[in-house]
């Protein structure tokens, strides 16, 4: 009846999760246990995820990047969390917060002297919202940008900023005019080695632990006027506006982690005996499976939804928020059933579905917790 409902993906799209799956298998997989042991930064497979042109997928090529779709993104984005959701969270980030957010937002020189190098992997970004005191209550931001004339004198602490300290390039939300609230917050880019710019401690995490969990001190950094990202008191919304289409990458992000960990367990499931058959055929654990392979099938359509959405000009706001709420929701809730699933054995580091479930649970906090998502639905389809 209709041509417009179209379940199948494009030939280029095919090969987008061609390339992203053989990456994440050939490049990502022989590491990823040591890595999340060790905590340590994936610095060489990060270049090569830049080389491939994946860190700055949906900016244009003028500045560095593939010009592709965001559906192209979410499709990369599964495959590479799948294996390794540390390098999916650089990914992510870099993405959908850094090279969008400039390259929607930033002036010609920003985007040549910044987008650049970023969209092209060259470098990698961070984007600087949370305080100690400002989590999911973003409008609250203490750090203060105080207009100098030529330039913005920045003060205060960013709490748990990703790629804290790989970035070179740090965009950060600071407080301009106390007295207008959150429309008198400022977006700044702010350059590593920066005078009175430090870097603070790492964090020691439960889930995503390859990937560099810091907090970040300003003590009188100067940063020019041209390095604020559009109007005076644009920040917040810029804030808000950018982290629509990160909510996306996150959603994709945690679809991943749900999808690799099922497909682990839908192995395991066939090659473990237990009372003479294997276990497949045992009906709990059909039906376990059954339960996984729908949910996440169902997260996938939210997360092409969003992703559709924004390719098309549509508001996004809604789906994305959607998205990321079920999806964080379905990799918790898949990931423990894998560990399930595969019993004792999923309780050890070598059969990768432990180290899923710890990963998994960052997707129901950051880029906003569940709760905020579901305040963000509300608000929507109230306003309707
Ligand atoms: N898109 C566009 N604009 C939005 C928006 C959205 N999703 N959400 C809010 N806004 C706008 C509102 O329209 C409003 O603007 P106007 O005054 O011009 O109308 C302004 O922002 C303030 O909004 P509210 O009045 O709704 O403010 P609030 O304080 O009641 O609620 C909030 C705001 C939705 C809770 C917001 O603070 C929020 O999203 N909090 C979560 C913060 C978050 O997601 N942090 C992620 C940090 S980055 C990160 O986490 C990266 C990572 O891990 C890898
Ligand atoms: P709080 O806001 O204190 O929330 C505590 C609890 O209260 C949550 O369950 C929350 O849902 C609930 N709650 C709060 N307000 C409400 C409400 N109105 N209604 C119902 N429930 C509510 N931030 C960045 O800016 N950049 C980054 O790169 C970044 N990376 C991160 C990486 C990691 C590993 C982590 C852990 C966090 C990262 N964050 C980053 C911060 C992240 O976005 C925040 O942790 C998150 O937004 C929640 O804020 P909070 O931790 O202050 O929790």
């Amino acid at each position: 009846m209709t041509d417009s409902l179209n379940f199948s993906l494009s030939e280029e799209h095919k090969s987008i999760k061609e390339a992203a799956r053989d990456f994440a298998q050939t490049v990502l997989l022989p590491g990823v246990i040591e890595r999340d042991i060790a905590c340590s930064f994936p610095k060489e497979e990060v270049k090569k995820l830049g080389e491939l042109g994946f860190l700055g997928m949906m900016v244009d090529p003028q500045y560095g990047g593939s010009g592709l779709d965001t559906l192209s993104y979410v499709i990369a984005m599964e495959e590479i969390a799948k294996v390794d959701a540390s390098v999916a969270v650089v990914m992510s980030v870099n993405n959908s917060l850094v090279c969008y957010g400039l390259d929607k937002y930033g002036s010609p020189e920003q985007k040549e002297k910044y987008l650049k190098p970023l969209a092209s992997g060259e470098i990698i970004g961070a984007f600087c919202l949370s305080e100690p005191e400002a989590g999911s209550d973003a409008t609250s931001q203490r750090t203060s940008a105080e207009d100098k004339g030529d330039f913005y004198l920045v003060n205060g602490i960013k709490n748990w900023i990703t790629n804290g300290n790989s970035a070179s390039v740090y965009l950060v939300i600071a407080q301009t005019h106390a007295e207008l609230r959150h429309k008198g917050i400022n977006a700044l880019i702010v350059e590593k080695g920066q005078e009175g710019f430090l870097v603070g401690k790492k964090e020691d995490k439960l889930g995503i632990r390859a990937s560099d969990t810091h907090s970040l001190n300003f003590n009188d950094v100067k940063v020019p006027k041209d390095r604020r990202i559009g109007e005076d008191g644009f920040g917040f919304k810029f804030a808000m506006s950018t982290l629509n289409g990160g909510r996306i990458g996150i959603a994709a992000q945690a679809l991943g982690i749900a999808a690799g960990a099922y497909e682990l367990a839908l192995k395991y499931s066939k090659e473990r005996k237990a009372f003479g058959k294997p276990i497949s055929e045992h009906q709990a654990i059909q039906f376990k499976l059954a339960e996984m392979h729908a949910k996440i099938q169902a997260a996938r359509w939210m997360v092409y939804k969003a992703a559709w959405d924004k390719d098309q000009g549509n508001s996004y706001i809604e789906s994305a928020a959607m998205a990321k709420w079920y999806a964080s929701e379905v990799a918790m809730w898949a990931t423990t059933e894998a560990v399930q699933i595969h019993g004792g054995y999923g309780y050890v580091r070598e059969y990768h579905v432990e180290r899923m479930m710890r990963d998994a649970k960052i997707t129901q906090i950051y880029e906003g917790t569940s709760e905020i998502q579901k305040l963000v639905i509300a608000r929507e389809i109230l306003k309707l």
